[in-house]
């Protein structure tokens, strides 16, 4: 269980997220909102890469508010970049190896599991990731942050750039992974429509603050584009 309270964070003198409070059980935790809303900057301070200015960060009972971002894959706790989220000059196969440093389980194992599940990974081992297509890039870079076994993956916007029918099975990939290993997701989207099919709640920012907070079920769909001031 994450739960956040009275966050506010942002990058030095800038304040972006302002008052944000929430909970992440197990679930898909969708996070909406237009550009420069926050996403990024919500699941950056959540993975401790910029501190929180007011308001604190618990995790399965923990304080992390002041946690260094070091600790927190021990913790079970997995990040991924919206950007350069890979190595480029490491192989797939290595990438994957960098992501395998925690965990109990060996890392053939691991790997013979995302094999499975993204076979193009398979083809492609000995490829730099710096020469994958982006939406293969993406693919490796969820599947290092499942080498880690995590509890929570905080996955800032897969979708980003890719095509539509990669976008279909990335997020059905997304959906597959959830079910199978129970993991916790919190997937920063742009793509609402997607994100709905897939997620179990949404919070949508706007301008750093929290504009809506549901189950994708009882979502009203004017609230939702009033976020994206349409
Ligand atoms: N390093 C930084 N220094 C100063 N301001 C920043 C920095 N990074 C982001 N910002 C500002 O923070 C605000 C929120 O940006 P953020 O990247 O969190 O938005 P986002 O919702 O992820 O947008 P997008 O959908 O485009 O990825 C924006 O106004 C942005 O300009
Ligand atoms: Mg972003």
């Amino acid at each position: 269980m994450l739960n956040v309270t009275r966050l506010s964070s942002g990058y030095g003198e800038v304040n972006v997220l302002n008052d944000i409070t929430f909970s992440v059980g197990n679930e898909i935790f969708a996070v909406l909102g237009a550009n420069g809303a926050g996403k990024s900057t919500l699941l950056k301070t959540l993975a401790k890469l910029i501190p929180v200015t007011q308001g604190h960060i618990e995790w399965q009972g923990r304080d992390i508010t002041r946690a260094p971002a070091y600790s927190l894959p021990a913790q079970g706790v997995a990040y991924v970049p919206q950007e350069h989220n890979v190595f480029s000059d490491l192989s797939v196969a290595e990438n994957l190896s960098v992501g395998a440093l925690t965990g109990s389980r060996t890392r053939d194992e691991k790997l013979d599991e995302i094999y499975e599940l993204f076979p193009r990974l398979a083809d492609r081992k000995d490829q730099f990731a710096g020469s994958l297509s982006g939406g293969e890039g993406q693919m490796l870079a969820v599947s290092r942050a499942l080498m880690q076994d995590p509890s929570i993956i905080l996955l800032d916007e897969p979708s980003a750039g890719l095509s539509p029918l990669f976008v279909d099975t990335l997020f059905e990939k997304i959906s597959e992974i959830r079910q199978q290993k129970s993991v916790t997701i919190v997937l920063a989207e742009q793509n609402a429509t997607k994100t709905m099919e897939i997620a179990d709640r949404l919070l949508v920012l706007s301008l750093g603050e929290v504009h809506l907070l549901k189950p994708v079920k009882e979502l009203d769909m004017k609230q939702l584009m009033e976020a994206y001031h349409i």
